[in-house]
């Protein structure tokens, strides 16, 4: 089974990598709901925003290529690299695959929850 890894689960706070094993066909938005990894997805994963944009840093090339639809709602993602993909779109075949969670998705998570963003406050004040 391939594996994800994500290398800032928490953003900043991360404590390290984490890692899971998925089935084939796993999107890297789901693999990251089941890890706990703070990938955003405003719209549900049905490619309407780009809250679930990652850099995937290892194994890009074993993901099927990007669609003209991914393609045109990640023009409206912040920071787009030639390693960004939509984590809800990206499907991970044989390869092992590594992702860095965006700025910009790590704040559309916290957005979508409310009290971790709270607890996150009151840890730093
Ligand atoms: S969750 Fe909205 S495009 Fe992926």
């Amino acid at each position: 089974m391939p594996k994800i890894t994500f290398q800032n689960p928490q953003g900043t706070r991360s404590a390290g990598p984490v890692s899971l094993s998925v089935v084939k066909g796993t999107s890297i938005l789901d693999a990251a709901e089941e890890c706990g990894a703070r990938v955003g997805h405003a719209c549900g994963g049905n490619l309407a925003c780009s809250t679930c944009h990652v850099w995937v840093h290892e194994g890009l090339d074993s993901l099927p290529e990007v669609t003209d639809k991914e393609n045109d709602i990640m023009d409206k993602a912040f920071d787009v690299r030639p390693e960004s993909r939509l984590g809800c779109q990206a499907r991970v075949a044989d390869e092992d695959v590594v992702v860095e969670i965006t700025e910009e998705s790590l704040r559309a998570w916290l957005d979508e929850n409310p009290d971790e963003r709270k607890k996150e406050h009151a840890a730093r004040s």
